[in-house]
C-alpha cells in the first residue's frame, strides 16, 4: 500500500527523492575524493555510491510514507472527515498517530462544550428585554440580541455603528467609549431612522485584558413611552388644576360681589346663586370623573367576572337619563337586532359606558330628533388591534342626529378634557372626560370603541364588548 500510495502522489516523490540525493550526498563526496586521489577506482566509487543510495532509498522510503500518512490523517481531522484507524508499522509514529488522536478528541470535547455555551449565551443573550449591541475597536456591531435585531434590522452584524445611527452625540460617545478616553458613557437621544423614538444609550468599553473582538457593550433602553406617560400625566394635572380652578374663581367672584356691591340687590342675589350652584355642580362632576378615572387607572388588572345582562343596563341608565330626554325634546329607541347573550365584564363599569354614551347622544342632539340605540351580535370585533379580543362580541351602537364632526375632532374625542369647539360655544355643559372614561373600560375589557360621522346619519358611537374574557 505504502509504495503504490507514496508513487500515486508526485509531489511526495520528489521530495523523496530529493531528500535520499542529499542524504548520500557526503558519502558521494567521501568516494569521489577516493577516486579522485586514484586511492579506488572510479567504477568502485560510482559502485558504492549507488549501494549507498539506494540504502538510503530503502531505510528512507517507509518512514517517509508513514509521515505522509500521518500528515494525511491529521488533514483529515482538520476537515471533520471519518477517520479510519491508521495502520502504522513505525512504532514512533503510531506513538505520534495515537497522540495526535487523543489530542483531536479532546479538542473535540471542549469545542462542542464551547459551542453549547456559545449556544446558551446567546439564548440568555436574546431574552434581555432590551436591545444590546457588541462593538469591535472599529465600532463594527459583533454581535447583537433579538431586540436589537428587532429595532435595527435583521442585517446588523459586521454593520459599522454610525451607519445604523446617525445622531452625533451617540456616535461620539460610543467614539470617546472605544478610544478609551472614558470607561462608560450614557446618553439620552432621538433616533430619527427608527421612528423617532427616543432613546437612553449606556456604553461600557470592555476592560482592555478581557476584550477579545468585542471592545465595548451598548445597551439602548426606547424611553419614549415612559416620557409620554411622564408628559400626559403631567398635562392631566394642569388640565385638572385648570378646569377646576375656573368655576372656583367664578364662585369666589360672585361671592365678593355679593358681600358689596350686590349686598342689598335681591335679584342679582337670585341670579347669582343660581351660576354659583351651576358652577359647583360641575366642580362635583368633574371631581367624580376624575376619580371615576384615576379609579380605572388604578383598577386595570381587576378581573372582570360579572355576567352583566346588557338589556338591564341599558334599560337601566334609559329611565335613569328620561328626564334629561324629556327636557331635550329627545326620544330614545332601543333596537335590539338580535339575541343578546349575557357578557362576562364589570357590571358597574359597563352601566358607566352606557351612561356616559346615552348622555353624550342625548345632550349633542338637536332638539326633536330621535337618539337610538342599537344592539347586535358580531362574530369578530372590527380593526382588532393589539389587546382586542378575538371571537364573538356584542355592538352597542349610540346614534344621534346633528352636525357631521370633522376630521380633526374625531380622531381626538377621546383625549381627556378634549371638547370640540362648537359645543363649547353653544354653552353645553360637560367635563371632556365622558369618552375618555368610556375608552378606558373598553379597553380594559379588552373591547373597541368606534366613531363615525356622516351629514345624513349623524354621530354614531359604536362599543364593541367580547362576550367572553378569555
Ligand atoms: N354624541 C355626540 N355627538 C356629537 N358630539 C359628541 C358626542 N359625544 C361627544 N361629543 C363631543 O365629544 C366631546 C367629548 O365628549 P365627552 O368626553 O363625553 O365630554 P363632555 O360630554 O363632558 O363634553 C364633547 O364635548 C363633544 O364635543
Ligand atoms: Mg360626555
Amino acid at each position: 500500500m505504502s509504495l503504490e500510495f507514496g508513487l500515486k502522489n508526485l509531489d511526495f516523490k520528489r521530495r523523496f527523492l530529493l531528500r535520499a540525493l542529499i542524504l548520500s550526498l557526503p558519502i558521494g563526496a567521501v568516494f569521489s575524493g577516493l577516486a579522485f586521489l586514484h586511492i579506488i577506482p572510479i567504477s568502485t566509487a560510482c559502485l558504492c555510491y549507488f549501494v549507498n543510495l539506494f540504502l538510503n532509498f530503502f531505510l528512507l522510503f517507509p518512514i517517509s510514507t508513514e509521515l505522509q500518512i500521518l500528515r494525511h490523517y491529521v488533514v483529515s481531522l482538520v476537515q471533520g472527515e471519518n477517520i479510519r484507524p491508521l495502520a502504522l508499522s513505525d512504532g514512533d509514529i503510531r506513538d505520534v498517530a495515537k497522540a495526535i488522536g487523543t489530542l483531536y478528541k479532546l479538542l473535540m470535547s471542549k469545542t462542542d462544550t464551547l459551542e453549547a455555551q456559545a449556544l446558551s449565551d446567546a439564548a440568555v443573550f436574546d431574552t434581555l428585554p432590551d436591545p444590546i449591541l457588541m462593538l469591535d475597536n472599529e465600532g463594527n456591531v459583533t454581535n447583537s440580541n433579538l431586540p436589537a435585531r428587532l429595532l435595527l434590522g435583521e442585517k446588523i452584524v459586521s454593520q459599522n455603528i454610525d451607519h445604523l445611527f446617525s445622531t452625533n452625540i451617540f456616535i461620539a460617545s460610543i467614539e470617546k467609549v472605544l478610544k478609551d478616553k472614558s470607561e462608560s458613557e450614557s446618553v439620552i437621544f432621538h433616533a430619527p431612522e427608527y421612528g423617532n423614538r427616543q432613546i437612553y444609550a449606556h456604553i461600557s468599553g470592555l476592560p482592555r485584558e478581557l476584550r477579545g473582538r468585542a471592545a465595548a457593550v451598548v445597551a439602548l433602553y426606547d424611553i419614549s413611552k415612559a416620557l409620554s406617560l411622564e408628559k400626559m400625566q403631567s398635562d392631566f394635572v394642569a388640565n385638572a388644576s385648570h378646569e377646576l380652578r375656573t368655576p372656583l374663581s367664578v364662585i369666589s367672584g360672585f361671592i365678593e360681589t355679593l358681600q358689596t356691591s350686590a349686598h342689598d340687590d335681591a335679584d342679582a342675589r337670585d341670579a347669582f346663586l343660581a351660576i354659583m350652584k351651576e358652577q359647583t355642580e360641575y366642580m362635583s362632576n368633574l371631581i367624580e370623573d376624575l376619580l371615576s378615572l384615576s379609579k380605572l387607572e388604578m383598577g386595570q388588572d381587576k378581573a372582570l367576572q360579572d355576567k352583566v345582562d346588557l338589556h338591564e343596563v341599558i334599560y337601566d341608565i334609559t329611565q335613569a337619563l328620561k328626564f334629561k330626554a324629556f327636557q331635550h325634546s329627545v326620544n330614545v329607541t332601543i333596537n335590539e337586532l338580535n339575541r343578546i347573550p349575557k357578557i362576562i365584564g364589570d357590571n358597574q363599569q359597563i352601566h358607566q359606558i352606557v351612561q356616559n354614551l346615552l348622555d353624550n347622544a342625548i345632550k349633542y342632539a338637536p332638539e326633536n330628533s330621535e337618539v337610538t340605540i342599537e344592539l347586535k351580535t358580531v362574530p369578530e370585533i372590527p380593526a382588532a388591534g393589539q389587546g382586542v379580543a378575538q371571537g364573538r362580541a356584542v355592538s352597542i351602537a349610540f346614534n344621534n342626529k346633528g352636525q357631521k364632526i370633522n376630521k380633526e375632532d374625531l380622531s381626538r374625542l377621546t383625549e381627556k378634557f378634549y371638547r370640540m369647539q362648537v359645543h363649547k360655544d353653544m354653552k353645553i355643559k360637560g367635563t371632556g372626560l365622558g369618552l375618555a372614561i368610556a375608552k378606558q373600560i373598553v379597553l380594559h375589557h379588552r373591547g373597541n370603541l368606534t366613531v363615525t360621522s356622516t351629514t345624513y346619519n349623524g354621530n354614531t358611537f359604536t362599543v364593541y364588548l367580547p362576550i367572553k374574557q378569555s
